[in-house]
């Protein structure tokens, strides 16, 4: 028996203002994709928007449906977004964003499970990190290194 130690870092910043011009930027993008979400059964409304290498920002915002599972996340309708129209196009950066009409949503959203996963696959392909940046409405905006570190144990295709 072994006892393994899993560890990951992030940075944590208190404002935009502490970002990099560029992580501003796209972040910032985020928050003009959440304005567009389709969420009128959570009222929780997500926005994503993708750097990829070639200059393009993807953007993507979580689309709900009467029948709660044929919904789908922000970040997963950027990431197949930026996979149909530049495919094989390295991503940079992701930032996300979230705000409710309910309640004031003032700590860092991270992506969901599935999200993580679904990323995952893309950060593998292009063999680079990709950093993740993710906030609230308002409050301190994360930032972690990669997606991987987001998804420790992840499963890919070299179990197949
Ligand atoms: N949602 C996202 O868009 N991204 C996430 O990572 C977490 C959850 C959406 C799905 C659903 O429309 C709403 O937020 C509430 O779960």
């Amino acid at each position: 028996m072994k006892q393994i130690k899993i560890t990951s870092s992030a940075t944590v910043y208190s404002n935009l203002d502490e970002l990099s011009t560029e992580d501003q930027t796209l972040m910032n993008k985020a928050i003009e994709a959440r304005g567009n979400a389709y969420a009128p059964y959570s009222k929780f409304h997500v926005g994503a928007a993708l750097l990829l290498d070639n200059g393009e920002i993807v953007l993507g915002n979580n689309q709900e449906n009467a029948a709660y599972p044929s919904g789908m996340c922000a970040e997963r309708v950027a990431i197949w977004q930026a996979g149909s129209l530049f495919p094989g196009v390295k991503i940079k950066k992701l930032a996300i964003s979230a705000s409710s009409t309910i309640t004031k949503v003032d700590k860092p959203i991270g992506p969901c499970g599935a999200c993580r996963q679904t990323l995952s696959e893309y950060e593998i392909n292009q063999k680079e990190p990709f950093p993740v940046i993710f906030m609230g409405e308002v409050g301190e905006i994360v930032k972690t290194p990669s997606l991987l570190s987001l998804l420790p144990f992840s499963f890919d295709s070299s179990y197949l």
